[in-house]
């Protein structure tokens, strides 16, 4: 990281101090009225925003792009952690970090470059170019060995505990084995987050195996009040943490 005042490093440092976190996945919230839910969530004490992008390619589901992510940018000073799961991201990493991105995270499985290392790469340092959190992403097949090769080059490992690509999966226990072997390689600097299913019963074991940021969409907005969540939640990973 350059200067100590980058925006990268801010994020970075926003989001070590609140972690254990749960980041609120924007996916379920009523887009009808984003102004209100963001303020919302940030009454209830949520410390950062997770959001999820889909393009119908790597993931058999679409979403949304950078005009949400600028909406939800104008709506708040919550860092926003923006989960691409997109096939090929380097080209839109500018536009997203212009938008208001915080952290940029790409999936390992989506460079489909023939050269697929030198691309990874090659968008990792993009992001960092643009003065933008890097984060890589695994799905729970992929083995976890696969990112050796770039952790010289990211701020988060995101270890998915469902398949990407929709909300209200079931947690999938092997994540837990990940997040601790993971947590041992990558020491304490590299935040290590996880998403998908992460509720009441899951949020504590997944602190307890070393997460650092916790994403949950269902847990969030199936309750009506996002305060009452957010201290379940809270009690959740004070057990262990
Ligand atoms: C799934 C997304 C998640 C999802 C989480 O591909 O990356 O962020 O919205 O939703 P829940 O908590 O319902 O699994
Ligand atoms: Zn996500």
């Amino acid at each position: 990281m350059d200067s100590a005042s980058s925006r990268r490093q801010t994020t970075i440092e926003r989001l070590r101090r609140c972690r254990p976190a749960i980041l609120p996945s924007l996916l379920l919230c009523d887009f009808t009225n984003l102004q209100r839910q963001i303020a919302q969530l940030e009454e209830a004490g949520y410390q950062a925003l997770h959001l999820d992008v889909m393009d119908g390619r790597f993931v058999p589901n679409f979403t949304y792009g950078m005009t949400i992510v600028e909406a939800v940018r104008r709506c708040t000073q919550l860092p926003l952690d923006v989960h691409l799961m997109m096939v090929d991201p380097l080209p839109f990493i500018p536009a997203f970090v212009d938008a208001g991105a915080d952290m940029l995270t790409v999936h390992i499985e989506a460079i489909r470059a023939v050269d697929a290392s030198a691309s990874l790469d090659e968008t990792l340092r993009e992001i960092a170019r643009c003065d933008c959190g890097v984060g890589i992403a695994i799905n729970p097949s992929t083995p976890f060995e696969s990112i050796d090769g770039c952790l010289g080059l990211v701020d988060l490992v995101l270890v998915m505990s469902v398949q990407a690509g929709f909300g209200g999966q079931a947690f999938q226990p092997v994540a837990l084995e990940r997040l601790s072997a993971l947590r041992r390689r990558l020491g304490s600097e590299i935040l290590l987050e996880v998403d998908g299913g992460v509720h009441e019963a899951t949020a504590g074991p997944c602190v307890q195996a070393g997460a650092d940021l916790l994403v949950a969409g269902s847990a969030i907005f199936r309750q009506t009040d996002y305060g009452i969540a957010h201290e379940q939640l809270q009690r959740a990973m004070a057990v262990v943490s």
